[in-house]
């Protein structure tokens, strides 16, 4: 678990995607920081409970809520019970996505379809709940400066071109003028929009990329800083974002990446 800390106590989030991976470190780290966490899975309730019962066990408030991030009514229905549960929400991480790969001439409409559908929206659904409530709400001074915080996770490859990944990588490159513009949009309404883009972190998504030395030595060819991320690391920038030493900051990708967005080939080359 993380270092606890006091910096989010008495607020309330949700992750979505939270069953495993990053969302899961990301609910963890929340938690451990003193937010209580609607922890969001697709169709592993064991992965979310197994999240919650970590949190909990370990001092954390946390509830698992089920829905498919890409279904209006089932978003609708989690925000609603999560804002029972807890009375309001004050961070919403919009984690969850997919990968579905294939070459690009090969790739069946459906494969496009489905991440579209989950990874961006998805981000829109979940986005406009968050707003929704966040300016009903309105700012509680002696909960945080901001009437809400949203992350968005996207990707190294909002910016890094990826072939055999051509869906993948639109849906983060459109995440991008996603959290731009509702960022210009709802700063008036104090609230933040921010994404993480994260680079290789050991996650069931890249699983086949990491768990062989040999995979991971190629893969580390891309990483300046020589380690594959960690699911926890994800989860110390996400809290500290969401938190009010973070207050001035909305609108931004903050890269975490071990520098996979140096150009690593140009080292060497160029
Ligand atoms: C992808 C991972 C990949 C990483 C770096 C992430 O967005 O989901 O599969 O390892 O980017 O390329």
């Amino acid at each position: 678990m993380p270092t606890p800390s006091t910096r989010l106590n008495g607020q309330f989030a949700l992750v979505t995607g939270a069953s495993s991976g990053i969302g899961a470190a990301v609910a963890k780290a929340l938690a451990a920081h003193g937010a209580a966490v609607a922890v969001n899975y697709s169709h592993d309730a064991d992965g979310g409970n197994a999240v919650v019962k970590e949190i909990t066990d370990a001092g954390g408030t946390a509830i698992a809520i089920g829905a498919d991030v890409s279904k209006e009514d089932q978003v609708q229905a989690m925000f609603q019970q999560a804002i029972e549960h807890f009375g309001t929400l004050h961070i919403v991480v919009s984690n969850a996505g997919i990968q579905v790969d294939s070459p690009f001439v090969e790739m069946k409409l459906e494969q496009w379809q489905k991440v579209i559908d989950v990874n961006l929206t998805g981000q829109f659904l979940v986005l406009r709940e968050a707003a929704r409530e966040f300016i009903k709400r309105g700012v509680q001074p002696d909960v945080s400066r901001a009437a809400g915080k949203i992350i968005c996770m996207s990707s190294v490859h909002e910016v890094i071109p990826w072939a055999g990944h051509v869906n993948y990588a639109t849906t983060k490159g459109g995440i991008m003028q996603l959290m731009k513009s509702t960022a210009q949009e709802l700063a008036p309404h104090k609230i933040r929009v921010n994404s993480i883009g994260p680079g290789a972190i050991k996650t069931p998504i890249n699983h086949d990329a990491w768990a062989t030395p040999e995979a991971e030595q190629k893969l580390l060819t891309l990483i300046p800083y020589n380690r594959v991320g960690d699911p926890a690391d994800i989860g110390s920038l996400a809290a500290w974002l969401v938190s009010d030493e973070a207050d001035y900051i909305t609108g931004q990708t903050i890269f975490m990446d071990g520098g996979m967005t140096l150009y690593p080939g140009f080292a060497t080359g160029g």
